[in-house]
């Protein structure tokens, strides 16, 4: 790792792709700071994508930050400045900044959007102070604020073990690239709009509360460990029901909570019947869904057109958005 401060750059745009885990993150462990309790593994896609501009600026006397074109406030408005503080901790600087940022695909509804936020913003901030921090610190740095940042970084499929107590620093690593293996992701529309529980708070609840909880991290791992082996053979039909145990294994924790954490719509159990319904008629595909109503269809890139139209036609699913794997996050500009 190198680190050069470079008082002339003062401005950098970057962007970063959502991604989507296959193998589930869900709980933060009790030690340490912001580390998964579970290992996950994800795919980094494109075709939807975060833009963040960061301008350091000695005449600001507060950060800000406008997201989609509006002023951004409160919690949303914290977590940057967490961010930025850590940046400006590394680079000894302690000039607040303007961050311009958006994403072309709906913010904070189980769609990822804090995975490509804080990859994007990671990478410009630390940009635009001139900082040269290779991707495993920059990954490190997103886990922080954001787990699921944390995989951003990386293009193609990506793993994050677990946290251990003596982790210092923990981050992601590429498993396979974006050309490892032609696949897509569908993704079935079935809610505009933000979610209701974020999840930081669904995830904290759930370990507090769910009686399932402990049954869920005891088990995550053998269905990342089955789902990764099925990855590296490129095996859909290896992988594919750890891909739905992993998901719906997480849902049922969320749902033993108390009070019960519900993120799926009618729309989305609808979906669900019907994708079980796609693979018995010759189909392949399988369902992954976050801490939203949507879903999320894992498939061959060659079958992504036909699974997009089947998910189209199912009541309630209001679009499909077709994604493929994509690149780690970039500077653009800066
Ligand atoms: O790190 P967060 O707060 O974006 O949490 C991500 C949680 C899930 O999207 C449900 C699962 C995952 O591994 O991305």
């Amino acid at each position: 790792m190198t680190q050069q401060a470079n008082s002339t750059s003062k401005t950098a745009t970057a962007i970063a792709h959502p991604n989507i885990a296959l193998s589930k993150y869900w709980g933060k462990q009790t030690f340490g700071h912001n580390l998964p309790a579970v290992p996950s593994l994800s795919l980094t896609l494109r075709g939807m994508q975060t833009k963040t501009s960061v301008t350091f600026d000695g005449a600001l006397a507060s950060d800000a930050f406008e997201l989609n074109g509006q002023p951004a406030e409160g919690v949303v408005l914290q977590r940057v400045t967490q961010m930025l503080d850590r940046v400006r901790a590394l680079g000894g600087s302690a000039e607040r900044a303007h961050v311009v940022s958006s994403n072309d695909f709906p913010t904070a509804s189980g769609l990822a959007s804090s995975a490509s936020a804080f990859a994007a913003l990671a990478t410009a901030a630390t940009h635009a102070l001139g900082l040269q921090l290779s991707r495993d610190v920059l990954s490190d740095l997103a886990r922080r604020i954001s787990v699921s940042a944390a995989r951003s970084l990386f293009g193609g499929f990506v793993e994050l073990r677990a946290g251990v107590p003596s982790d210092e620093a923990l981050s992601a690593n590429e498993v396979a690239g974006p050309d490892f293996w032609d696949v897509a992701i569908v993704v079935a529309v079935t809610r505009e709009g933000a979610k209701d529980v974020g999840s930081s708070d669904g995830m904290k609840h759930t370990r507090d509360t769910s009686p399932y909880y402990k049954a869920w991290v005891d088990s995550a791992p053998a269905t990342f460990t089955h789902l990764r082996a099925g990855l590296l053979e490129r095996d859909l039909t290896k992988m594919g029901p750890a891909i739905e145990q992993s998901a719906l294994s997480m849902h049922a924790g969320a749902l033993a909570a108390n009070p019960a954490i519900l993120y799926f719509s009618g729309a989305t159990v609808e979906v669900i019947h019907a994708v079980r319904k796609m693979r018995a008629g010759g189909l392949e595909g399988y369902l992954t869904i976050d801490a939203g109503p949507h879903v999320k269809v894992f498939t061959r890139g060659a079958d992504a057109e036909k699974v997009a139209a089947y998910l189209a036609s199912v009541p309630g699913v209001l679009r499909t958005i077709t994604a493929r794997p994509g690149a780690g996050a970039t500077v653009v500009a800066g």
